[in-house]
């Protein structure tokens, strides 16, 4: 059997195990198998290694994109650039284990900037491992952005009491890339100023449960269009998919 999975903490239902069971099906791999790997501690990473000599490859979530980085042998140019790895290859070299990182989030997320979203300078909502597979993406296609935050600051980093009447005007696409508003806790949003949106703005969520959040409910209220993360979602597991199985 050949063994694919997702690390990460806690991992309840997963998308992730659901869709790659069915796309092993679909695509003839009755020899392949998807599991989730709870790991208390990142530390706890090498003995799943040892543990499992049948790993080809692996995802990422919260909250190791970035805790990761330091047990693999290599990174790719995405996720050396962006600073946090969402998909692990796994290859055995005679004795020795490889592993190399790479982020699917970025070019997943690239695909989805199409039409009717503006290119306009942006607001990212947090700054983890989502946010800067945003910011990456948005950097290479010469958008403007800044981040919020609920505590860091700086000249590329602002807070949420920040959000003026002006800055929402000058920002027409903003991206929630924090789990503020995800399942269970779906009555959440991040806070800011609602009531200065406009038909003009672009409110992206990368949360995908539930698919449409309380941020894109009160950004539609305000005539703003909306998006939620499930393409992006998809788009990263393709990715992922073509990486496990060295499909180029
Ligand atoms: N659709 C997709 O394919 C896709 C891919 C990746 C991630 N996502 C989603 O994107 C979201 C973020 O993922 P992530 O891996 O970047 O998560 P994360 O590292 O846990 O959090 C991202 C950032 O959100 C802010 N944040 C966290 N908890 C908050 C709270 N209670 N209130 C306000 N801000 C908070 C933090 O920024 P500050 O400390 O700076 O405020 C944090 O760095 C998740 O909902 C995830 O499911 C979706």
């Amino acid at each position: 059997m050949v063994l694919f999975g997702l690390i990460g903490f806690p991992l309840g239902h997963s998308w992730s195990a659901a869709w790659f069971t069915e796309k092993f099906r679909e695509e003839g791999g009755s020899n392949r198998s998807y599991h989730l790997f709870p790991l208390k501690d990142i530390s706890e990473f090498p003995q799943l290694l040892q543990s499992h000599p049948g790993l080809k490859g692996l995802n990422v979530t919260i909250p190791y994109k970035e805790k990761i980085i330091p047990y693999l042998d290599e990174l790719d140019e995405t996720a050396r650039s962006v600073g946090a790895v969402n998909t692990i290859q796994i290859n055995h070299n005679n004795e020795k284990i490889l592993t190399k990182g790479f982020n699917t989030d970025a070019p997943g997320f690239l695909q989805t900037i199409t039409d009717p979203i503006p290119r306009c300078p942006a607001l990212i909502l947090g700054t983890g491992g989502a946010a800067k597979a945003v910011a990456y993406v948005l950097e290479e296609k010469k958008i403007a952005f800044t981040f919020v935050s609920r505590r860091k600051q700086g000249s590329r980093i602002i807070s949420y009491q920040d959000l003026s009447s002006e800055i929402i005007s000058q920002n027409r696409l903003i991206i929630n890339a924090t789990p503020i508003g995800m399942y269970p806790d779906t009555d959440d949003f991040p806070p800011i100023p609602y009531h200065f949106l406009s038909s003009q703005h672009y409110l992206y969520d990368l949360i995908y449960n539930p698919p449409e959040t309380q941020f894109m409910k009160r950004g539609k209220a305000m005539k703003a269009m909306t998006m939620n993360g499930m393409q992006m979602l998809i788009n990263q597991a393709e990715l992922s998919y073509k990486i496990f199985l060295d499909i180029h």
